[in-house]
This record gives structure tokens, sequence and C-alpha cells, in this order.
């Protein structure tokens, strides 16, 4: 992430609240590479922290208010430390105040308030989780400022619960828990069901492109929520045709999928075949990688694309001319929208030494198609979220 950030902030913190902040903590977004709409379903997942995130400073105060800032557009609210209040009309808040509901309900009303503020350099809308890097900087910083300590797989979850209770998005654990466990050259793979999260190195000689489209269709956060209500109804239908025990999609296999297809309704069949064949992908994925394979690795980054199409319906124009334009690039082996789909960025695998021509062609053909350049960027993967000050 760019130094400038954390030091703009803490410039932009002083000038507002005549005080510096006495806390600052650091959380990157993320990039999905493999394994889509899987984290709720407890599957897996082959994902990234990324070199761009979200600083959040705070410092206490003497009386009880809690002031928060968004440090791009200057705005603040202000509400009870000890019993946050949604903030009408200001959305952005939710994300901090269902963080520090979350604190307060695992460790009590807190004695004293906070004037706190962040700020960041993931792209609104690039899809690379700009939510999830606010919720887990603004829990490390908060939990610091009380002295108190939280295992990061907690600071994920209770990211997740702000995200689902107080901004309305059902999401997985995926996003924070990249940005919690995410790792200085290394993708993480994550199994939603054990909740473990180990590092993965890739070969030297390739590396991952970021490739944001800009564009964000609406209803986006009402089609994510249809989508996970039509996998839990279709783990509902498996667990009661199948003779072994279905907690969630991650229980059932491309072969009973395909034996039980027509069995179950046309939607929920139809939307299941999307995380039922990326778990079956990460697992390979994985596998491929750990051997050096990457063309393979780079076919299933495809197939992973063309499930969300197919299935899912989770892509959209500009994203699926990424996908077909970069699949024309020499260099490129393979290439996927990553996250929750419906606009935000796609996600690339290309030979390092033609990374710089295979990011301008892409760039360019999407121009030509899309009528703007896309932005891409090399993926450099990161360490995940932290106290970087004191
Ligand atoms: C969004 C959600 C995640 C995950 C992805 C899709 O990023 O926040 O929990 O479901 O979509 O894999």
């Amino acid at each position: 992430m760019n130094p400038q950030v954390q030091s703009d902030l803490e410039s932009k913190f002083r000038a507002l609240y005549g005080r510096a902040p006495t806390v600052v903590a650091r959380a990157p977004g993320r990039v999905e590479v493999l394994g889509n709409h899987t984290d709720y379903n407890e599957g897996y997942v082959l994902s990234a922290a990324i070199d761009l995130g979200t600083c959040f400073a705070v410092a206490p105060r003497e009386d009880g208010v809690a002031r928060v800032t968004a440090g791009d557009v200057m705005r603040t609210v202000e509400t009870s430390a000890a019993a946050p209040e949604k903030q009408p009309g200001e959305s952005w808040s939710d994300y901090v105040l269902g963080c520090l509901a979350g604190l307060n309900a695992r460790f009590g009303a807190p004695d004293r308030g906070f004037d706190a503020m962040f700020l960041g350099d993931i792209p609104l809308g690039s899809g690379l989780s700009s939510s999830a890097a606010l919720e887990c900087g603004a829990i490390l910083a908060l939990a610091k400022v009380r002295g108190v300590e939280l295992p990061p797989l907690d600071v994920a979850r209770m990211g997740q619960k702000a995200e689902n209770e107080w901004a309305g998005v059902k999401c997985g654990l995926l996003d924070q828990a990249s940005s919690v466990f995410g790792r200085e050259n290394h993708l993480v793979m994550s199994d939603f069901r054990t909740c473990e999260f180990k590092p993965v190195a890739f070969p030297d000689d390739v590396l991952f492109l970021v490739c944001n489209t800009h564009a964000r269709h609406a209803l986006v956060d009402g089609a994510y929520n249809e989508r996970r209500e039509c996998c839990e109804r279709a783990a509902r239908f498996f667990a009661a045709a199948l003779d072994h025990p279905v907690r969630a999609l991650r229980d059932v296999s491309w072969n009973e999928w395909l034996a039980h297809r027509d069995d179950m309704d046309e939607l929920a069949a139809k939307r299941s075949a999307h995380p039922i064949g990326e778990d079956e992908r990460v697992l390979s994925g994985v596998e491929l990688l750990r051997d050096g394979d990457v063309e393979s690795f780079g076919r299933l980054m495809f197939e992973s694309h063309e499930s969300s199409r197919e299935y899912f319906e989770n892509s959209c124009p500009e994203l699926d001319v990424v996908v077909e334009e970069a699949s024309k690039v020499p260099g490129v082996f393979g290439a996927r929208l990553s996250g929750g789909g419906f606009g935000g960025s796609a996600v690339a695998l290309v030979r390092r030494r033609d990374a710089e021509t295979a990011a301008a062609a892409i760039s360019s053909a999407y121009a030509r198609k899309c009528g703007s350049p896309c932005e891409v960027r090399a993926l450099l993967c990161s360490d995940g979220a932290r106290v970087v000050f004191p």
C-alpha cells in the first residue's frame, strides 16, 4: 500500500481533530484467484491480499462520543461509543459502526469514546474489497485503543458480521479472511469449513494481473443475496436426496450434481453447479501450482469464468470482454472474474516476461470494445492486516 496514504491520513486527522492519532492500523483489499461463491457454501478459495488497502487512525476521547470520518470525502458521523446507532444517509459508516458494535458485544461497552478517520487507495467499486479492508482496519485499531486483543479469525468474523448485519450484504468470510491472513508473495488457500488458511507459493515465472473494469451494475447486493439463497435451497435438496450427510454444497460432488440436477428446481440446479464445480477446481488448482503446471491452472481459470457466465450468471459484458480479450493475448494462461461479480475486476494469469505487453494489450482491446481502457496492474501479494502505529 502506498505509504503516502498513511501520512495523508495522519495529517488530515491532525487538521480535523487537533491532535495526532494514538493508533493506526492498515488492512489490505483482496483478489480472488479461484473459487467463486464457495465461501458461504463452506468450500475452498484461492485468494490474495493485495498491495492496496485502508488505513484506520484513532485517538481516545474523554467523553463517550464516537466520531468517525471518511477521510476521502471528509464526512463525519457522531454517535455513542457504547451504543452506536445507524446513521441515515451515511451508509459508509455502517462498516465501522458495525465493527464497534461487534467489539462492544464481545468486550462490553467502552468507558471512553474516540475520534477516528480512515483513508485508503482501493478504487471504489473495483470489487477488491475496500469494505473488508475498512472493517479489519477498524477492528484492529479500535481494539488496540481499548487495550484488548482478538485472534485474526475473530477479526475476520467480526468484520463479516458487521457487513451482514449493518450493511445488509450476506457475504461469506472470504474478503475479511484474505485481508487478515494475506502473506507477502503468496496466495492464501482457505477452507471455509475448517477455517484453515494456508499460504500457497506460485511459480516465479508467472504473475497475476488485476483488471478493473470500473463497471458496477445495479442491484448487486440483492443479486448476491439471491444467489446465496439458491445455494442454500440446493444444499437442502441434496441433504434429502443423497445418502450421506450434506451440510452445505461443499459436501456435494460434481458427479452427484450431474446425477440429480433434473430432480431439483431448475434455478437451484443451475446455480449450485457453480460452487460445486469451483470447489473441485480449487483443489486441483492448488496441486497444479505446486507442480508448476501454469497452463492447466490457467485453463481452470477460464473454466471458472465460463461457469460464472453459464450457471451463476454473475458476470457482465465488461468482465466477459476482459476475459475474452485476455484469452487472445500471448503469454496469458487464464482469466476469470474475481469476487462477487456483476462488475468490478477480473484476474489473469500471465507469464512474467509478457506481463507488461499483455497488460497493455488487454487494456487497449477493452477500450476498443467498451469505450475506455480498463485499469490493469500486476498483483503484489501482501501481508495481512495489522496495527502499524505504535
Ligand atoms: C464477495 C463476498 C465474498 C465471496 C465473493 C465471491 O466478495 O463478499 O464473501 O462470496 O463475493 O466468491
